[in-house]
């Protein structure tokens, strides 16, 4: 089992739909947890075109008298069709201060998930909002700062990048998601700015993103096009740089 965090410095350069792209064509099942504390479900509103009702999420997580993991059964939403089980974020940014137990909580949760089989991608929004779990970051195997490549969002994302670097290990694996890479910068040069490895990238596609981001239909190329391509890439790079990450630990563990 392996936990995904996917957050972002500045802008909005697709964290939320880059999480549900993921997930759509994640190669295993998948909790998908939208751990956004601006709250409103993105996601809800997004792919399921508000079409979904909320039933519940972190929010009764919090409340619940379960343990951890069976709260978390009980909270999520299997996706028909999709390998992925939902879990939905606050509605509202005042439900946010009842989350912060919720972190912990979490952590003995995704070791149920580990125990059958269950992949975890967290969508944690931008760094640094208030209510931000970072909790998530920190335990999660391989936690990712998805963003743009032009000077905008380059000087959002250096400060966490030296933040980072100066309190190592603050996050197990940190990496970055580029969405748009030549666009200007290429993944060379952002990776050599901002001192983190380029762990998955994007194709800029404003229209093909959109059926991840608000459920637009899919046109008859668009599952063959560059977009979910490059979707299916960036689960193929997510998963390597985790099982590398994982051989690294047990070598390192063999006497
Ligand atoms: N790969 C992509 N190529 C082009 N546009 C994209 C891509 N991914 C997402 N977008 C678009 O970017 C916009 C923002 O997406 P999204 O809401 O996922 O970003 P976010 O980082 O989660 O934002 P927020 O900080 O508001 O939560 C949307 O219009 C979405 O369609
Ligand atoms: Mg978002």
């Amino acid at each position: 089992m392996a936990v995904i965090a996917l957050c972002s410095a500045s802008g909005s350069p697709g964290v939320t739909t880059t999480a549900v792209a993921l997930a759509w064509n994640w190669s295993r099942p998948v909790t998908l947890v939208e751990a956004d504390p601006v709250g409103g479900s993105a996601i809800l509103a997004g792919v399921f075109k508000g079409v979904r009702e909320y039933r519940a999420g972190l929010v009764e997580l919090a409340l619940s008298p379960l343990d951890a993991g069976d709260a978390l059964l009980e909270v999520g939403d299997r996706v028909e069709g999709t390998p992925v089980t939902f879990v939905a974020g606050p509605r509202s940014p005042a439900q946010v201060p009842s989350l912060e137990p919720v972190w912990g909580r979490l952590a003995d949760a995704f070791d149920d998930l580990d125990r059958s089989g269950q992949d975890v991608i967290v969508d944690v929004g931008r760094l640094g909002m208030r209510g931000c779990p970072e909790p998530l970051l920190a335990l999660a195997d391989l936690s990712l700062i998805v963003t743009r490549t032009n000077l905008v969002a380059l000087a959002g994302v250096r400060p966490w990048a030296a933040s980072l670097a100066e309190h190592a290990p603050a996050w197990r694996d940190a990496g970055l998601l580029v969405v748009g890479a030549g666009a200007p910068y290429s993944v060379k040069e952002v990776a050599a700015t901002l001192g983190l490895p380029v762990v998955a990238t994007l194709a800029d596609d404003v229209d093909a993103a959109a059926v991840y981001h608000r459920g637009t239909p899919a046109g008859r190329r668009w599952g063959s096009g560059p977009y979910v391509r490059s979707v299916r890439a960036a689960v193929d790079a997510v998963g390597s740089r985790i099982a590398r990450g994982r051989a690294e630990l047990l070598e390192g563990a063999t006497p």
